[in-house]
């Protein structure tokens, strides 16, 4: 069965491909590059043991989309392309917006000329905003709190009148905690380019000695040990939460808001511990003020994953610091 993911060559995407790959699809990536690299195919082949049709292109050539979905007799598709840094959404939001839900919007317009009505959409746990109760469940009011937050819940809100509109529909929205670590062949990973912002490639950098120290963003919080704690879930996990969702997706109609997580909160300071713990390095911290628009503490309710998809995380922190290690020749652009 065929299947398109948009953002296919990015972190989770090629993952994800990875373990789709192992469960018998056929699938067709579609990417810019703005946030990957074109050896990224390579990898995925290799590491799949088959070709995989990929096609270059922008979201938002609906044309383009559309032939896409047409000539490739596309049955499903799992949304992940989009832009995700939080600071730099506050900073240009239009930008956002446009790749974001522009992005979204054309993919569905092209879905609909192709009458394919069913999708799986990388929505993220900000969407809960501000925790009025901990652990977040996939009924938790959404209030988003910086311009990425918002997209995310736009499209997710676009979804629920599609589905509303046509029974036929099926829309699954996955709202991912925090994804952390990397293939077991250590050939894949998180490979953002740039200086990361996101705290596990952060710190392989400055294991590796490109960065010098660690920032840890406040240390205050009323917190286990003061440090801001996620739910950090290894992005193999992930991938096998898409595997389930789109056999969910084939057998249900209707929209569908799912946490993808762990049920488990660490600290950052936890997770250093256990990174330095598996690496045999040390990670030099500096101790800084708190980020605006950071939140203490959130992890996920998991239960609904698990009767709905069958599905429930795996690997535990050291999985998740090994493997991040183990990727670093790749994720690190020099
Ligand atoms: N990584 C996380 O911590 C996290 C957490 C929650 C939700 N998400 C969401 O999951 C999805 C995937 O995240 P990721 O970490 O793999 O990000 P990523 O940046 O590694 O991958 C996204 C991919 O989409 C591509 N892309 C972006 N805009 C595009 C466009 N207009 N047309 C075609 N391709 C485009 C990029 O080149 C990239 O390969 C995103 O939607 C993100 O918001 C990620």
């Amino acid at each position: 069965m065929n299947i398109l993911l948009t953002g296919g060559c990015g972190y989770i995407g090629s993952h994800t491909a990875i373990s789709l790959v192992n469960a018998g699809y056929d699938l067709i990536l579609l990417d810019n590059f703005s946030n990957s690299e074109t050896c990224v195919i390579d990898r995925i082949q290799k590491i799949a043991g088959k070709p995989i049709i990929f096609v270059e292109g922008d979201l938002r050539d609906s044309n383009l989309v559309s032939k896409t979905l047409k000539d490739n007799n596309i049955r499903g598709v799992i949304h992940f392309a989009g832009l995700k840094a939080v600071g730099e959404s506050v900073k240009n939001p239009i930008d956002y917006f446009d790749n974001n839900v522009q992005c979204s919007i054309s993919l569905l317009q092209a879905m609909i000329k192709n009458n394919i009505k069913k999708i799986v959409f990388s929505s993220s746990a900000t969407v809960y905003g501000i925790p009025q109760y901990l652990p977040y469940d996939e009924n938790h009011p959404t209030s988003a709190i910086n311009p990425y937050g918002r997209t995310k819940l736009h499209i997710e809100e676009m979804l629920k009148d599609l589905a509303n509109s046509d029974p036929e529909w099926t829309s699954i929205v996955l709202r991912y905690f925090n994804p952390v670590g990397a293939h077991k062949s250590g050939n894949l990973g998180e490979a953002p380019k740039g200086i990361p912002s996101n705290l596990m490639p952060y710190l392989v950098q400055v294991a590796s000695g490109y960065l010098g120290a660690l920032n840890i963003f406040g240390s205050d919080y009323g917190t286990r040990d003061g440090t801001g704690e996620r739910d950090y879930i290894h992005v193999t996990d992930l991938a096998e939460g898409h595997v389930a969702a789109l056999q969910f997706m084939f057998r249900e109609q209707g929209w569908h808001a799912i946490n993808l997580g762990t049920g488990k909160s660490t600290s950052v300071l936890e997770l250093v511990h256990t990174f330095e713990k598996v690496t045999n390095k040390k990670i030099p911290l500096n101790l800084t003020s708190r980020r605006a628009g950071d939140l203490p503490a959130y992890f996920a309710k998991v239960s609904k994953a698990k009767n709905l998809l069958n599905w429930e995380a795996k690997l535990n922190l050291e999985d998740m610091c090994l493997s991040a290690w183990q990727s670093r020749k790749i994720s690190i652009h020099e």
